[in-house]
C-alpha cells in the first residue's frame, strides 16, 4: 500500500449508539450521467440513548462535490464545517436542526457499482453496506433509522420510468423535456435500503392478494425485450409471498412490490425496501436460456430478497458485525422455501456440499471469523459464505433444538420485540431462548468462535446390557474457540438387516425411539443407548444437524452398507461421498471395485428418486477433497480423481447407456421436479458414458443439435469441451453463434471453456478476454471468466508453473483500479495458499507481494491479502 494512509481496522467492542437521529429525510435527485444533483434535507435530533455532550457531527461522504450547504436556512461559512475524503464535520450543533446540502456526483463513472451508477443505459443504486455515502452526506450506519421522501427529476425521453422505494404519492412534467415523480416509504429505514432506478425498461405486472385480503401490485422490470424471460421469476415471488404467509405468517406490507433487472451488479441481489434491485442472472430465464439450475437459484434469490422484508427490512441490523442477524437467517429461509417447493432431502445435500467446500476452506484459512465477526477493515469482506451459510446452520441448529412451534414462538417474540428496529444476534437468540425457556448460553459460542469443530465418536456395543456407548469428543482448532459448542445430534441405528434399530435414552428422553436428537455439550462425553437388541452401525448426524466434521472409524465394509440401507436420505449419500474418499484421499485402490457394485445397486433401485441419484455419483469435487486431504496434494488428488471416474464409466458402461437412453427424452420440455431429476442424471450417465461408448461422441452432437432446452445444450457443449472431443470447438463456435448476443448464457460458455483441464487454457483465456463479449467491467463476466477458472479448474490454477496464479493477480490488479468490491473477492481465492507444497506456496507468494505494493491499493484487497501473505509466511 503506497500513499494512502494505513486502513482502519473497527472492532464490534467499539459500538456507541449514535449521538444523534434523523427523522425524516427529502432527498432531491436531478438526474444527469455525468453530473447529477443530489440535494438533501434532514432533520436531525440528538439521540435521548447517547452521552449528549456531542458539539460536533460528523456525517459520511465519499467522492461528493459539495455544492451548498445550509443549517436551518442559513448557509454555513468554512469555520462551521470540514470536509476530507470521508466526509463532512458540522462544528457547532444544536439538538434540533435541519441540514440541506447539495452535492454533484458523475454516476457515469462510477464502475464500482456502488451508490448511484449507470447500467446499461438506466440509473440504479446499490447502498449495502456503506455506498450511501457515495449519494449523499448522511450517518451511514444501519441504526440510524429515517421516514424518506424522495423526488426524481430527468429527462422524459431517456428515463420514462423513475423509481424509489415505497409509494409514488406524485408524478408530473417539467419544462425542457422533463418529468418527476415523488415518492415516500412509511416505513422507517437505514439509508442501505434506499434505491433509485431511472430508465426505459419493460414492465411485467401482476397482483398479489395477501392472506388479509390486500391487493399487492408486483411489478418487474427487464431490459427492453426481455419479457420472454422474466415469467419464471414472477411465478417464484408469488409463491415466496404465499409460502412466507403459510410458514412464517408473515405478510407483505407495502401496496407496490418492485424488481428491476440489472446487468452489472456485484452480488446477486439487493433488498432495498419495496423496490428490490436484482442481478440479471437471478431473474431472466425462459427453458431456451436459463438451466434447471438457473430456475431454482432464480426461485431461491427472490425468495431471499422477499424473505428480507421481515427479516431484515422491518428488523434490521445494530452494526454491521450483526450482519448474520439479517443474512443467516434469511439464508435459513430461503432454504426452507426450496426445500418445500422441491426436494427436501436432495436441497440438504446442496447446501451441506456448499458449506464443506467454501465454508469449511474459509473456516480454516487466513480470513477464518465467527458468523459474528468482531473486526473488519473493510466491511465487503465479510459478505461471506461464513456469515452466510454458516450463518444459516446455526439458526438451523436452533431450529432443530426447539422444534417448527418453538422456533415459530421464538421468531413471534422477535418481532414483538424489535418491530421497526435495528437488533443484535444477542436480541435474536434472547427472543428463542425466552420464548420457549430454553437456555442457549453455551449455544451462543457458535457466534463468537471462528473455526469448523471435529466431532470424534467412537462407540461399544455391551451385548448383555443391551447398552449402546457412544464416545464423544469434540475439537476446535482454531485460536478463536477455547469453549466447547452445543452441538445438536440427530441419529438412528442401521441394523445387520438394513433395519432401522429401535433406542431409549433416559438422559435425552428418548423411550424406543428410531431416530432421535441427543446434544454433546462436554469436551468429552459419553451417551448411552439403551434397549439396543443388536449390534448395528450408528448413523449419526444425521441431515448434517451441526456444522461440524464428524470423525468415526467405520470399515469400508461399513460404508458402502450405509450407503444402501441407511434410513436417513442424507447420511446416505454421505456414506458414498465416504466411500470414494477412501479411494481419493487415503488411496485405498482396491476399493474403487466396491464403489462401482454400490453405484450398480443404487442405479438399479427403482424406488429411488433419479435427482437424489444424480448426486450420489457425483464425485466429491476438488475443493472438498483438497480440503479434507490433510495434505493437500493436489496433483495425487487430480490424478486419482480422474482415475475413478474413468474406471465408474468403463466399469458400469452398460448402466450409464442404458439410462442415457431410458431419461433422454428430446422432446420433454417440462420444469417440474421428475423431468429436472430425469435430465440430471441423463446428464450425468453421458458425462461418464464418454469413457466407454463408441457412439459417444455422435450422441453428444445430436443432442446439442436437438436441444431445446438449455440444460440439454449446456450439458452437451460442456461434456464435448471437457472431455475434449473432436467436435468440442465446431460446438462452442456454433453456441457462440447461436447465442452471442445473451449476455447471461455468454456467461456460461466462457466459464465452461476457463474450468476445462487442460493445459491450453491459460491460452484460451487470453483470448477470450479480447472476444467482444468479454467486458473486465462487468462483474458476470468477470466471475464467469476468471472466478471460475480459480475455483474450478485445480489443475490449471494451480498450475505447477506459476502461469495460473499469475493470471488471477494481474487480473485482481487490473479490476482494482475500478471496483475492489470485486477485485477483493478474486483475491480471495489465494486463501487455502497457506497448504500448499512449497513450490506453488512459494508462486502465490511471489503473485500476491505484487498485487500488496501496487499503489493505492483498496482496502478491500488489502485486507484479504496482507492476511493471506500472512498465513504462508
Ligand atoms: N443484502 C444482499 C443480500 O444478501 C447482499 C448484497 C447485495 C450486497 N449487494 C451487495 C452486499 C453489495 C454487499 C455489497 O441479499
Ligand atoms: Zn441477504
Amino acid at each position: 500500500m503506497k500513499n494512502a494512509s494505513a486502513p482502519v481496522t473497527h472492532y464490534r467492542k467499539d459500538y456507541l449508539p449514535p449521538d444523534f437521529l434523523i427523522e425524516t429525510v427529502k432527498l432531491k435527485f436531478e438526474l444527469d450521467p455525468n453530473a447529477t444533483l443530489v440535494s438533501s434535507e434532514l432533520m436531525l435530533r440528538r439521540n435521548p440513548q447517547s452521552d449528549g455532550l456531542a458539539q460536533k457531527l460528523f456525517l459520511n461522504g465519499e467522492g461528493l462535490t459539495l455544492k451548498a450547504i445550509f443549517i436551518d436556512d442559513e448557509e454555513l461559512t468554512e469555520k462551521d464545517y470540514d470536509i476530507d475524503e470521508s466526509g463532512l464535520t458540522l462544528n457547532r450543533v444544536s439538538d434540533r436542526f435541519v441540514l440541506k446540502t447539495c452535492v454533484e456526483i458523475d454516476p457515469a463513472n462510477n464502475a464500482a457499482l456502488e451508490g448511484l451508477y449507470v447500467s446499461g443505459d438506466k440509473f440504479c443504486t446499490q447502498c449495502e453496506a456503506e455506498g450511501f455515502r457515495k449519494i449523499t452526506f448522511y450517518m451511514d450506519r444501519p441504526d440510524v433509522l429515517a421516514e424518506f421522501f424522495v423526488r426524481i427529476e430527468a429527462d422524459k425521453t431517456q428515463y420514462p420510468l423513475l423509481l424509489s422505494n415505497g409509494n409514488k404519492l406524485d408524478s408530473g412534467d417539467l419544462s425542457e423535456n422533463k418529468h418527476y415523480t415523488e415518492w415516500h416509504d412509511p416505513f422507517l429505514k437505514p439509508c442501505y435500503l434506499f434505491a433509485l432506478v431511472a430508465g426505459d425498461l419493460d414492465l411485467l405486472a401482476d397482483e398479489f392478494v395477501t392472506h388479509s385480503g390486500r391487493k399487492i401490485a408486483l411489478e418487474l422490470y427487464v431490459d427492453k425485450g426481455k419479457l420472454d424471460q422474466s415469467q419464471f421469476a414472477m411465478e417464484s415471488l408469488k409463491n415466496a409471498m404465499a409460502w412466507d404467509e403459510k410458514r412464517y405468517n408473515l405478510e407483505y406490507d407495502l401496496d407496490l412490490y418492485m424488481i428491476v433487472a440489472v446487468g452489472d451488479f456485484n452480488m446477486g441481489a439487493m433488498e432495498n425496501k419495496g423496490l428490490n434491485i436484482f442481478n440479471t442472472k437471478y431473474v431472466l430465464a425462459n427453458p431456451a436460456t436459463g438451466t434447471d439450475q438457473d430456475f431454482e437459484n432464480i426461485e431461491s434469490v427472490i425468495g431471499h430478497e422477499y424473505f428480507h422484508n421481515w427479516t431484515g427490512n422491518r428488523v434490521t441490523c445494530r452494526d454491521w458485525f450483526q450482519l448474520s442477524l439479517k443474512e443467516g437467517l434469511t439464508v435459513f429461509r430461503d432454504q426452507q422455501f426450496t426445500e418445500d417447493m422441491r426436494s427436501k432431502a436432495v436441497k440438504r445435500i446442496d447446501d451441506v456440499k456448499v458449506i464443506r467446500s467454501y465454508q469449511f476452506a474459509e473456516d480454516a484459512g487466513p480470513m477464518a471469523h465467527p458468523i459474528r465477526p468482531d473486526a473488519y477493515i473493510e466491511m465487503n469482506n465479510f459478505y461471506t459464505v461464513t456469515v452466510y451459510n454458516k450463518g444459516a446452520e446455526v439458526i438451523r441448529m436452533l431450529h432443530t433444538l426447539l422444534g417448527e412451534e418453538g422456533f415459530q414462538k421464538g421468531m413471534s417474540l422477535y418481532f414483538k420485540r424489535h418491530d421497526g428496529s435495528a437488533a443484535t444476534c444477542d436480541d435474536f437468540v434472547a427472543a428463542m431462548s425466552d420464548a420457549n425457556q430454553f437456555n442457549l448460553d453455551q449455544f451462543k459460542y457458535w457466534y463468537s468462535q471462528a473455526g469448523t469443530p471435529t466431532l470424534r465418536v467412537d462407540y461399544d456395543y455391551d451385548e448383555s446390557n443391551q447398552c449402546l456407548k457412544l464416545h464423544f469428543s469434540q475439537n476446535n482448532a482454531h485460536e478463536s474457540a477455547s469453549e466447547p459448542y452445543f452441538i445438536p445430534v440427530k441419529l438412528g441405528l442401521v441394523g445387520t438387516k438394513g433395519n432401522q434399530v429401535s433406542f431409549s435414552s433416559a438422559e435425552f428422553g428418548l423411550t424406543n425411539v428410531e431416530e432421535g436428537l441427543i446434544i454433546v455439550t462436554q469436551p468429552n462425553q459419553t451417551v448411552n443407548l439403551e434397549g439396543v437388541s443388536e449390534e448395528v452401525i450408528p448413523s449419526l448426524l444425521r441431515d448434517f444437524t451441526a456444522p461440524v466434521k464428524l470423525d468415526i472409524n467405520y470399515s469400508d465394509q461399513q460404508l458402502a452398507y450405509l450407503f444402501a440401507n441407511d434410513g436417513n436420505t442424507f447420511n446416505r449419500w454421505d456414506a458414498g461421498q465416504r466411500l470414494m474418499q477412501r479411494f481419493l484421499i487415503d488411496e485405498e485402490d482396491s476399493i474403487k471395485e466396491s464403489i462401482a457394485e454400490a453405484f450398480r445397486a443404487l442405479l438399479n433401485d427403482q424406488s429411488i428418486d433419479n435427482a437424489f441419484k444424480a448426486r450420489c455419483v457425483q464425485i466429491p469435487d476438488l475443493k472438498t477433497l483438497f480440503e479434507n486431504d490433510p495434505n493437500g496434494r493436489i496433483d495425487s488428488l487430480i490424478e486419482r480423481r480422474k482415475t475413478l471416474k474413468k474406471f465408474l464409466g468403463i466399469a458400469l458402461e452398460d448402466t450409464w447407456s442404458r439410462l442415457y437412453n431410458q431419461l433422454h427424452r428430446a422432446s420433454d420440455l417440462d420444469l417440474d421436479g421428475v423431468s429436472v431429476a430425469n435430465r440430471a442424471l441423463k446428464n450425468a450417465s453421458l458425462d461418464y458414458m464418454a469413457f466407454s461408448s463408441e457412439q459417444h461422441e455422435a450422441i453428444v452432437i445430436k443432442q446439442f443439435e436437438d436441444a431445446k432446452l438449455m440444460t440439454e445444450e449446456l450439458s452437451a457443449f460442456s461434456i464435448a469441451n471437457h472431455h475434449e472431443l473432436e467436435v468440442a470447438s465446431k460446438i462452442t463456435q456454433a453456441f457462440y453463434d447461436k447465442w452471442h448476443s445473451e449476455p447471461l448464457v455468454m456467461d456460461k460458455w466462457l466459464a465452461i471453456q476457463a474450468s476445462v483441464d487442460s493445459l491450453d487454457t491459460l491460452n484460451r483465456i487470453q483470448t477470450l478476454r479480447h472476444d467482444r463479449v468479454f467486458n473486465i467491467k462487468n462483474p458476470n463476466k468477470v466471475r464467469a471468466l476468471f472466478s471460475t477458472f480459480a475455483a474450478l479448474n485445480f489443475s490449471q490454477f494451480h498450475r505447477i508453473d506459476g502461469a495460473g496464479y499469475r493470471l488471477i493477480a494481474e487480473a485482481i490488479i487490473e479490476i482494482d483500479e475500478f471496483n475492489n468490491q470485486v477485485a477483493a473477492n478474486l483475491a480471495k481465492q489465494f486463501s487455502s495458499a497457506a497448504k500448499l507444497d512449497d513450490a506453488r506456496k512459494m508462486h502465490v507468494q511471489q503473485q500476491l507481494k505484487k498485487v500488496i505494493d501496487k499503489e493505492n491499493l483498496s482496502k478491500d484487497v488489502f485486507e484479504v491479502v496482507s492476511k493471506t501473505l500472512e498465513s504462508i509466511e
